[in-house]
């Protein structure tokens, strides 16, 4: 578990090549980490791979994977690809956006659009703290995640 600086340093080291060709792969492995990209972990990587801390923000924030801010408890992602726009995702995401949206100090929740998680069969989808579910429409889509905060 990485819990500070020295231990991530540790950690880049042994899975990362010193080479500006590991800036992706670094700052998803720090997601994975901690489910986002926190300020002092962008700067341990770049100081790894002698990269200036402008250059590693400017990719965190030009990836729409990449998410620079705590995310809090639950992550809605509401794809909003075709097969899933066809069937009527975009109903689903206003209805969330409504549901989610009444405290904007609430940071339990990040709702996100997202590209195409390949469950077109089952269309539309979104995805709960990473579990995805199909064939929902706007009500069954927010009892979901209604349901999913009293785990
Ligand atoms: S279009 Fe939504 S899962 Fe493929």
């Amino acid at each position: 578990m990485i819990t500070d600086q020295n231990t991530l340093r540790r950690e880049l080291r042994a899975k990362f090549p010193r080479n500006h060709g590991q800036l992706l792969p670094a700052l998803h492995f720090l997601q994975r980490e901690f489910g986002y990209l926190p300020d002092w972990g962008m700067e341990v990587v770049g100081w790894h791979l002698g990269i200036p801390a402008s250059e590693v923000y400017g990719a965190a924030t030009s990836y729409t994977e990449l998410r620079i801010e705590d995310p809090g408890d639950t992550v809605v992602r509401v794809c909003t690809a075709l097969s899933c726009l066809v069937q009527g995702s975009a109903d689903i995401l206003s209805a969330l956006e409504e549901e989610l949206a009444p405290d904007p100090t609430d940071s339990r929740f990040t709702l996100e659009e997202t590209a195409c998680g390949f469950l077109c069969g089952t269309a539309p989808a979104i995805e709960i703290n990473g579990r995805w579910y199909g064939r929902l429409d706007a009500q069954s889509a927010v009892e979901l995640v209604r349901n999913s905060t009293h785990d």
